[in-house]
C-alpha cells in the first residue's frame, strides 16, 4: 500500500518529535501493510517555513535508519502546503515540494472559512502545468456542505485526498465522517494523516488495500475509482482520540 499523506519526519512538524518515533510508526505501517509512504510535513509561507532540502534531508536520514532497522518502507518526500496567496509563486521558484519530487501538490485550504480567492489561486497552479491534490476536503464544512463547488474543483482538474483519520466518529465530527465516506464512494485518493503510531493502531479496520489502490494509479496517470468500505459494526466510540495523535 502507498500512503500520501503522512507526518512521518521527526521534529518538523507536529508529527513524531525524534527518529525513535518516526521509526515506531514506521514499523506499525509497515505491519499493516505499508510499503511505501509519501512524508508530507506541514508548510506555511509565514514564519520560518521549512525548506524542500531540509526534508529531503529527513527523508535521506529515515530511509538509511529503515534499512539499517530492517523496517520494510520507503520513504518519498513531499509537503502538505497551506493555501495562501504566495503559494503559486513559491511552487513556479521551486520553494516548496511536490509529492514523489513531481509536480504534484498536496494543498491544504483554510479550515472554517472559505476564502474568496480559492478558486483563482489553485487556478493558477493548475494553470502553470501542476496537479493539486486537495487534503482532507471533507472537514472543510464550506466545501462539503456544497456539491456544486465540489464539481467545479473536479471539472478544474483538482483532485482530492480523504483522510482516513476523518472516519473515526468521534475525532472531526459526523459531518466530516460522513462526507469522508461519499468522497470515497464517489473515487478519491487516501491518505492516513498519520502523525504517530496510535493513528495507525486506531486506523486498523480501515487500512485495507482497496482503499489505497486509486494512490498507485494516481501516479500512473489513471483516474480515481469508487471504493466501497464495508466496515462491520462502524465505530461509535467516543473516545477522546486526540491523546493518541
Ligand atoms: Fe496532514
Amino acid at each position: 500500500m502507498l500512503d500520501l499523506h503522512c507526518h512521518i519526519l521527526p521534529g518538523v512538524d507536529d508529527g513524531p518529535k525524534t527518529l525513535e518515533d518516526s521509526l515506531w510508526l514506521a514499523r506499525e505501517m509497515a505491519k499493516v501493510g505499508f510499503s511505501e509512504v509519501v512524508a508530507t510535513p506541514h508548510f506555511m509561507a509565514e514564519g520560518a517555513p521549512l525548506k524542500p532540502e531540509e526534508v529531503i534531508r529527513k527523508v535521506e536520514g529515515l530511509n538509511q535508519a529503515l534499512g539499517a532497522e530492517g523496517i520494510g518502507l520507503k520513504v518519498y518526500p513531499g509537503m502538505e502546503l497551506y493555501l495562501t496567496p504566495e503559494l503559486p509563486e513559491l511552487i513556479a521558484g521551486g520553494k516548496v515540494l511536490g509529492l514523489k519530487g513531481e509536480r504534484i501538490y498536496l494543498i491544504e485550504l483554510p479550515l472554517t472559512q472559505k476564502p474568496p480567492w480559492l478558486t483563482f489561486y489553485l487556478a493558477e497552479i493548475i494553470g502553470a502545468g501542476n496537479k493539486v491534490i486537495i487534503a482532507h476536503p471533507e472537514r472543510y464544512r464550506y466545501l462539503r456542505e456544497n456539491r456544486e463547488e465540489i464539481e467545479e474543483l473536479l471539472d478544474m482538474g483538482v483532485v482530492f485526498q480523504v483522510s482516513l483519520t476523518s472516519l473515526l466518529s468521534g475525532y472531526f465530527g459526523e459531518g466530516s465522517r460522513k462526507s469522508a465516506r461519499w468522497f470515497l464512494e464517489k473515487g478519491v485518493l487516501v491518505g492516513t494523516d498519520a502523525h504517530g503510531p496510535g493513528s495507525i493502531r486506531f486506523l486498523e479496520e480501515y487500512l485495507k488495500p482497496e482503499v489505497f489502490t486509486n494512490n498507485r494509479r494516481f501516479f500512473e496517470g489513471k483516474s480515481c475509482e469508487p471504493v466501497t468500505l464495508e466496515i462491520q459494526g462502524e465505530r461509535q466510540k467516543k473516545k477522546s482520540w486526540f491523546k493518541f495523535f
